[in-house]
């Protein structure tokens, strides 16, 4: 693209008086890079790139970019609002639904049994041969287990028991599987997120990989990694999911986008968790 063309579509995102794309700031911020939460579980906010990532050479969780307010809310429980969500999940944990008469905790014992889960997810499922997010092994134990009836994919009570599953998995290392049956959905992935989309002809790459640090809008833009996720935004007072954000992030170049929980996103998921190999899992983080 010439820069002439680029500059011009640059100016239909960033608000008239921003910062301009060459105005780095990346000075100004990721001055905090340590993280460690309840004064006990320490964060790996920045780590080397994973080699199959071409475009970068250090990879950054998404809290280094926000502001010092907004990543204290994170470093305790009792600060960061969505541990009233997780605290209300853990509750549903142990309440029996559906026609078996079984709660999660009925095979699950504790949440904590599934510390290992966010870290590793999306994963390749044997019996469904397919690539399986967090949501849809929630809901297939739901559907095919507990004979209870689904939850949206995007509904609260899945944020919620989603960032359950993320809370009890905080601190471990982020190491989704790429190769072997995953494979070609990773592939698949790959290809959306440096496909271009939308009037504005903006990949994901191009904001989050080219241009973290930059200010757009009001916003520091980070890598737009998951290991956060879902996260609590500030702005919505709630809880937001891994496919939500990338729908608002497709709505905001002007493009069609792709349904939550479709086999597109779970493809993309896929392939931006392999992105942040090597971080810590964060979720439910705090975000403006
Ligand atoms: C009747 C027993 C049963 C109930 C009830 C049940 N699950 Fe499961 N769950 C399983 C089995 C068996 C697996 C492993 C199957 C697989 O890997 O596909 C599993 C796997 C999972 C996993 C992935 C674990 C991993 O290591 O990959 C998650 C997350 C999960 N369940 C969450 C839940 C939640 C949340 C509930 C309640 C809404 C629930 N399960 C209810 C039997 C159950
Ligand atoms: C026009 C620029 C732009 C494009 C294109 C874009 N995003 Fe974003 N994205 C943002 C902004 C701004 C934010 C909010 C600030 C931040 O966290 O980077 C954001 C946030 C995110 C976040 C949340 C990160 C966190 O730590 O909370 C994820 C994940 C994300 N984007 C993924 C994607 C994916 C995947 C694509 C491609 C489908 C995409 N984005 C395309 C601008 C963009």
């Amino acid at each position: 693209m010439a820069s002439f063309r680029k500059q011009k579509l640059w100016g239909a995102v960033f608000a008239a008086g921003a910062v301009a794309a060459t105005g780095v700031v990346w000075a100004d911020i990721g001055e905090n890079r340590s993280l460690i939460v309840n004064g006990e579980i320490e964060m790996i906010v920045e780590a080397p790139a994973p080699e199959h990532v071409e475009g970068l050479s250090t990879i950054y969780s998404g809290w280094v970019f926000r502001s010092p307010e907004t990543q204290m809310m994170q470093a305790d429980d009792f600060d960061n609002p969505a541990m009233l969500d997780v605290d209300t999940a853990r509750e549903t944990f142990e309440t029996a639904m559906g026609t078996e008469g079984q709660s999660c905790a009925s095979c699950h014992d504790t949440p904590e049994s599934l510390s290992t889960v966010r870290a590793t997810y999306p994963q390749w499922d044997e019996e469904h041969g397919e690539v399986q997010t967090v949501e849809m092994q929630i809901t297939e134990c739901m559907t095919e287990r507990m004979g209870a009836e689904a939850y949206g994919y995007d509904s609260a009570e899945m944020r919620r028991m989603s960032a359950l599953i993320s809370a009890v998995g905080r601190g471990e290392v982020v190491n989704v599987a790429i190769d072997g049956p995953a494979q070609s959905t990773w592939e698949q992935g790959q290809e959306i997120y440096y496909t271009r989309y939308g009037q504005l002809e903006l990949s994901c790459a191009n904001c989050h990989e080219q241009n973290y640090g930059n200010l757009i809008r009001a916003d520091h833009l980070s890598q737009g990694q998951v290991n956060g996720f879902p996260t609590y935004r500030l702005r919505n007072s709630g809880l937001v999911s891994i496919h939500n954000r990338f729908r608002g992030c497709i709505r905001d170049t002007r493009g069609e986008t792709f349904a939550v929980g479709s086999p597109e996103f779970v493809a993309l998921e896929l392939y931006v968790a392999s992105r942040g190999n090597g971080l810590t899992v964060e979720g439910p983080a705090v975000r403006n």
